[in-house]
Parts: C-alpha cells; structure tokens; sequence
C-alpha cells in the first residue's frame, strides 16, 4: 500500500544520556510517523516505539528493582541482564522491521556499553553480549552536555542520575559512535540536544526522513 515489497522498515535508534530529552523526542516522533494511520486500519502499524529497558518483562522488572536502588547485583550481572532484556525482544523487532513497520528504540545497546564500560568493565566484554542484535539502520545521538543537562530540572533519584556518572558515560558514547562509523555499524549522527524541543524535533525529522518510507536490503546483525 504505502512501499513497495522489496522494502522493510527502518531500524532508528534514539540514544543519549539521561534528561537529554530522548523520551520527549522519541514520542514526538512516533506521533509525527505515525501521522493518520487511523485505529480501525488493519494494515500493519508503519511504527512502533520500543523502551530499553522495557521494564514490563521479568527481566524489566529486575533491571527496575536495580535501578532504584531495591536491589543489587554483580555489575556484570546487571550488564547481561540489560543485554538479555534486548535479546528477548529482537525476534519482535525482526518481525516488525520484516512487515514494513519502522521500530524506534529510545536506548539500544549503545546505552548497554556505555553505562556499565564507564564502571571500569572492559569495552570488550561489555560489547560481547550485544553482537549480533538486530542492528539499527540509523542512530540518532541527542548530544547534551552533563551540566546542561543536570541544570534542566534535574535528574531524578535513580541509580546512574549523577553528574559524575553521565560524564564518565558520555566519554564512553563519544567512542562508541566514533567506532559505530568507523565499522559501518550503520549511520551515528549527533544532534545538538542543547537547542529547545521545536528544534530538536526538526532536525531529528530531518535525519529520519529518508528512512520513513522503509530501506532495502536485508536487516544486518550488529557487530557481526
Ligand atoms: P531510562 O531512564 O531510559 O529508563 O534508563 C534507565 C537507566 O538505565 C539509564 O540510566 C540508562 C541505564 N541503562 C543501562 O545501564 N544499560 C542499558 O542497557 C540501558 C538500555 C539503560
Ligand atoms: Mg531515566
């Protein structure tokens, strides 16, 4: 109906650090894809927004418990766990990209990487468990500083809302993204996060565009 069969959906991931504005961001554009796409239309859904971690899983639920502080774990048990909250959804966003529908991811594994490297757990290992995810076509990094950040409203009472900790993560993401283009790990592109919500949603919009409309070619296993 709206693209032809030898397409698929686009795989975009939103990353960044903590109040960057990715949920505000990522809902804004699930409504703006969406567009008319009316309740009663039986045809598949042209996109939909996926949460990392999705804390509704039984390993959401554990990965929550950590993050406000009810529970601890090994760091690199919390590490495998968020790692194993993606795995159990990747058969679910093949399906989707498969049918035409572009998934948005607000976090992906770059988040994964970078919060539990910052710790001071190799690159390597903290890479590992993320090989051969469904990997995404286009990610989109909201680029903030930690002080802009912290002085947004502040960050809230879980785990990694510190400033401290969003600095050492960012140092991470910078090599990440460096890495993600170096490799052909599909499209990086930084966008300043520091300009307000209108603007923001602008330029997302415009580096997303291309893709709406679904890509061709098969769907590549990140890292593989
Ligand atoms: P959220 O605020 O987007 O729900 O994410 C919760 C926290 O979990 C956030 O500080 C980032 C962190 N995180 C990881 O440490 N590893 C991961 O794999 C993901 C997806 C998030
Ligand atoms: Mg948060």
């Amino acid at each position: 109906r709206r693209m032809s069969s030898t397409k698929r959906g686009a795989f975009v991931v939103i990353e960044g650090l903590d109040k960057s504005g990715k949920s505000t961001q990522a809902s804004l554009l699930h409504d703006r894809l969406q567009g008319s796409q009316d309740a009663g239309d039986t045809a598949p859904p042209k996109v939909v927004l996926l949460k990392f971690p999705d804390r509704t899983t039984a390993i959401g639920k554990m990965i929550d418990a950590y993050l406000r502080s009810e529970s601890d774990l090994d760091d690199h048990a919390i590490h495998l766990l968020f790692s194993a909250n993606r795995w159990e959804l990747a058969s679910t966003i093949m399906a989707y990209l498969t049918q035409g529908t572009t998934v948005l991811a607000d976090r992906y594994a770059f988040s994964g990487i970078a919060f539990t490297a910052r710790k001071g757990l190799s690159y390597e290992w903290c890479r590992a468990p993320e090989v051969g995810l469904p990997a995404p076509d286009l990610t989109l990094f909201l680029n903030i500083s930690p002080e802009v950040a912290a002085a947004r409203g502040g960050y809230g009472l879980e785990r990694y809302e510190r400033e401290d900790v969003q600095t050492g993560v960012r140092q991470v993401f910078d090599k990440i993204g460096r890495a993600v283009q170096d490799e052909g790990e599909g499209k990086w592109v930084e966008i300043d996060a520091g300009k307000n919500k209108e603007e923001v949603a602008e330029d997302l919009w415009r580096a997303i565009e291309p893709l709406v409309t679904g890509v061709h070619g098969p769907i590549n296993k990140l890292w593989e």
